[in-house]
């Protein structure tokens, strides 16, 4: 993406410049001059105001979550741009990392933003495991501000909640919880479950199978767990011919998802054997899948389809902005950008004042973003409507609500 595409002086600041002898002795002399007045008459943060807020973006800008990582980044900067790109009335300067959705890069990654840069805010990430280890760096640092805008890890709104993390996206529990019930009501027993083995695709399958118990409909059949990232699904979907489930349920996402769910039409019968999964098998990814994705039921708190007037802003602005179609990850990162916005303006771009700034995040309605009214939970998650929905036409099609304004347990979370 180029910076001009959304306008405005948003600043970049990945690459700097080495800095010459020239610009050091400028700023020492400017920094000089700041000292002396400040010692006289300027509040600390008059001083402050003058320089832009820092913002990390910590992101997969590289392998199966690439597209989830551009997506969430494009939807941020769309909506900053949209508030004339400030925050509080100070200028943004973004850092941008691509953490390549591998959790032994993040503790790194993340201390780099937070130490290096002395970032205010860090917007991260997609990846379960590498939101987990950001986590750690961002408890440790109450005075920086941590925004997921996508990573579902329940943990991070549960046992490891944390005054200054907050999620705008949703926990793993909630978008496969709702599922369970469904498919019990659609009569099938014998379910198979299909995922990668870590943290995301493991929570996503114990919440499905909880609605699922819950709603009488019985144990796993079998569950298939494969390394994250592998895409060779060939022998699997010929163990899943050979055991004959009533139904699969199944996450992938990204490239991984399109990869599944072409392989699956091809070597399934999917009137024989359904496939049911959260929404992210379908999400982003429509136009690549195209027949193969016709009739897949999933639920997710967005839908392409849903008819709100913010809804159809969004993806007309998203298409207008990039060209391309916008999804659920683009929705997260707008409302990232929503949630980000409306702190700093209640604390006048004061970073500084991170009491209040966590104040006002806790206390967010979102009754303007595309994916309807939502609210922050006590624990720092989205309290919102999950939606049944069915690949139709190349689109998401809503049948209806699955399961309305749902709170993660939270289970464990002292705030
Ligand atoms: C996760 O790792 O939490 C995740 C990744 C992609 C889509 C949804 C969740």
């Amino acid at each position: 993406m180029k910076q001009s595409d959304f306008g405005g002086r948003i600043r970049f600041g990945d690459r700097p410049r080495p800095a010459s002898r020239r610009d050091v002795l400028k700023r020492g002399a400017a920094a000089a001059a700041v000292v002396a007045v400040s010692a006289v008459v300027l509040p600390r943060f008059a001083i402050g105001a003058k320089t832009p807020v820092k913002v990390g973006i910590l992101l997969p800008f590289t392998g199966v979550y690439a597209k989830l990582g551009e997506n969430i980044t494009d939807g941020f900067l769309m909506r900053l741009a949209e508030a004339g790109n400030k925050l509080g009335g100070r200028e943004i300067e973004f850092v941008k990392v691509d953490d390549e959705a591998n959790p032994a890069k993040a503790v790194d990654n993340t201390t780099k933003l937070v130490k290096g840069k002395r970032v205010d805010f860090v917007i991260g990430t997609v990846h379960s495991g590498v939101a987990a280890a950001m986590v750690k760096v961002i408890e440790k640092s109450p005075k920086t501000i941590m925004i997921c805008p996508n990573a579902g890890n329940n943990d991070m709104t549960r046992d490891s909640c944390a005054p200054n993390v907050f999620r705008t996206s949703f926990s793993n529990w909630q978008t496969c919880y709702p599922m369970g019930p469904e498919v019990a009501k659609r009569g099938h027993k014998k379910i198979l479950s299909v995922t990668w083995k870590y943290a995301a695709g493991q929570q996503m399958m114990d919440a499905f199978f909880e609605g699922f118990r819950k709603a009488g409909g019985g144990e796993p059949l079998e569950q298939i767990w494969i390394p994250f990232e592998d895409v060779e699904f060939q022998s699997i979907l010929t163990k899943i011919a050979a055991l004959k489930p009533d139904a699969v349920f199944s996450f992938f996402s990204g490239s991984g998802a399109v990869k599944f769910v072409k392989d699956y039409a091809a070597a399934i019968d999917r009137k024989q054997i359904p496939l049911y999964g959260p929404g992210f098998l379908t999400e982003g990814t429509l136009e690549a899948q195209g027949a193969a994705a016709e009739g897949i039921v999933t639920t997710l708190h967005w839908a392409d389809t849903l008819d709100l007037p913010a809804n159809r802003k969004f993806l007309a602005d998203f298409k207008a902005k990039t060209g391309r179609t916008g999804d659920v990850f683009g929705v997260q990162g707008y409302d990232t950008g929503t949630l980000l916005l409306r702190a700093m303006a209640a604390v006048g771009g004061d970073t500084a004042a991170t009491q209040q700034l966590i104040a006002a995040m806790e206390d967010t309605v979102m009754t303007d973003s595309p994916r309807g009214t939502w609210r922050m939970s006590k624990s720092h998650n989205p309290i919102q409507d999950f939606y049944l929905r069915r690949v139709e036409q190349g689109r998401n099609t809503v049948l209806g609500v699955a399961h309305a304004q749902l709170d993660d347990p939270a289970t464990g979370c002292k705030l």
